[in-house]
C-alpha cells in the first residue's frame, strides 16, 4: 500500500503519520545476574498506545479501497479492546470520516467519554459473552449493511505488515544503535490479535535468526484455550478467543512461539512494582509484557537481551484500582 499517495491526498492523515512511531527502545529493570532487558515505550504514540500505529494501517486500508470519493461517504466500522477505538476515533475526526466501535460492556468510562466526545457511535456487547462475540457482533453489523467498511484488525494485513515495518524494523535499527548490545535473543509480547508479537518478530527474525519469540496472554484465557469466553477481568488489549480459536497472525507461527500467561491481580502487581522501580506509569499488558521478558531474563546470561513492548501508560480506571489514581 502507498501510505505517502495516502498521507499527500489527506493532509491530516500525513500529519498524524508525523508523530508517529519511533518510540524509545529503553533498558527498564531486570533480573539480578540475568540477560539485560530492552522495552519500546508505546505510550509516547500520538494518542498514547501502540494501536495509533494499527490505526493508521487499517484506516490507510480503508481510505485506498474509498479512492477518491469523498470522505464524509467514508463510514469505518471495528470492535477493540479500548486502545484502537481510542487512536481511530482521533484519526476519523481529524479526517472528518464516520466511525463506529463494538466494545465490551467492561470497557472503562474513560475510554466511552472520549468516544462520545469524537462523535464515534459505540455498540457495548454484555462482557460476560467474552471479546468473541464483541467480533461476531461488528461481524453481523457489517453483513447486515455494506455501508460500514469493517476494518477487522484480527485478518487485515495491514495491521501486521505496519507492525513489521515500524515497531519492528525501528528496534532493529535501535539495537544496531545500542553499545555492546550485538542482538535480540529473545521477543516478549501480549497477544491481542497478534500483529505486534509477529509483526515485530519477522523483523527481528531477518537480523536475528536464532531470536525466540514469547506470547503472553492473560491467565483467565489464555492464548488457544478450549475453554469458553468468560467476563473475568483481565489485564488490558490481550486474551485468548475462547473455544480453542486461535488468532489467525499467531497462528502463522504456531510452532516458534512460547506461551506464557499473567492473571490480572499478578498484571496489576507489575503496575505498582514498575511504578515504584521506575517511577514510569505502564499500562497492564506492559506489566504482563515487563514481569514476563523479566523471567524469560532471569534463564539467560548478562550477555543475553530480551526485547519487549510496552504498550500504553494504562487506564485512570487501572491506577485507581491499585490506589494510584492521579
Ligand atoms: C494495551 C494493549 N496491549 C496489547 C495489545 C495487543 O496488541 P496486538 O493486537 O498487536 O496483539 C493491545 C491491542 O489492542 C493493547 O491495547
Amino acid at each position: 500500500m502507498d501510505y505517502a499517495a495516502l498521507e499527500r491526498r489527506h493532509p491530516a492523515y500525513g500529519r498524524f503519520a508525523a508523530r508517529l512511531g519511533n518510540t524509545p527502545l529503553t533498558e527498564v529493570p531486570g533480573p539480578d545476574g540475568g540477560a539485560t532487558v530492552l522495552a519500546k515505550c508505546e505510550w509516547e504514540n500520538p494518542v498514547g498506545s501502540i494501536k495509533d500505529r494499527v490505526a493508521y494501517a487499517l484506516l490507510g486500508s480503508a481510505l485506498h479501497r474509498h479512492g477518491d470519493r469523498p470522505l464524509e461517504e467514508l463510514r469505518v466500522l471495528e470492535y477493540s479492546g479500548g486502545n484502537l477505538a481510542k487512536a481511530l476515533s482521533h484519526l476519523c475526526a481529524e479526517l472528518g470520516v464516520t466511525a463506529r466501535f463494538v466494545l465490551s460492556s467492561a470497557s472503562p468510562r474513560s475510554l466511552l467519554d472520549v468516544l462520545a466526545e469524537r462523535g464515534a457511535q459505540v455498540d457495548l456487547v454484555d462482557k460476560e459473552r467474552g471479546f468473541l462475540d464483541v467480533v461476531r457482533t461488528a461481524l453481523d453489523i457489517a453483513a447486515a449493511d455494506s455501508g460500514w467498511t469493517l476494518l477487522y484488525q484480527h485478518r487485515n494485513t495491514a495491521n501486521l505488515l505496519l507492525q513489521e515495518r515500524t515497531t519492528g524494523a525501528e528496534i532493529v535499527r535501535q539495537l544496531g544503535e545500542l553499545p555492546g548490545v550485538p542482538r535480540a535473543d529473545a521477543w516478549v509480547a501480549s497477544i491481542g490479535t497478534g500483529g505486534t508479537l509477529v509483526g515485530v518478530l519477522r523483523a527481528l527474525r531477518g537480523a536475528f535468526p536464532g531470536v525466540r519469540a514469547v506470547g503472553v496472554t492473560p491467565e483467565e484465557l489464555p492464548y488457544g484455550s478450549d475453554r469458553p469466553p468468560n467476563g473475568l477481568p483481565k489485564y488490558g488489549g490481550s486474551g485468548g478467543m475462547g473455544h480453542g480459536i486461535r488468532q489467525p497472525f499467531v497462528t502463522l507461527h504456531d510452532d516458534e512461539i512460547e506461551h506464557r500467561t499473567v492473571s490480572y491481580p499478578r498484571a496489576l502487581e507489575g503496575m505498582a512494582e514498575f511504578h515504584d522501580l521506575t517511577g514510569v506509569r505502564i499500562g497492564s499488558s506492559a506489566a504482563a509484557n515487563w514481569l514476563t521478558a523479566r523471567a524469560v531474563a532471569a534463564t539467560l546470561p548478562p550477555s543475553a537481551t530480551v526485547v519487549t513492548v510496552l504498550p500504553d501508560a494504562g487506564t485512570p480506571e487501572e491506577w485507581e484500582r491499585i490506589g494510584r489514581g492521579e
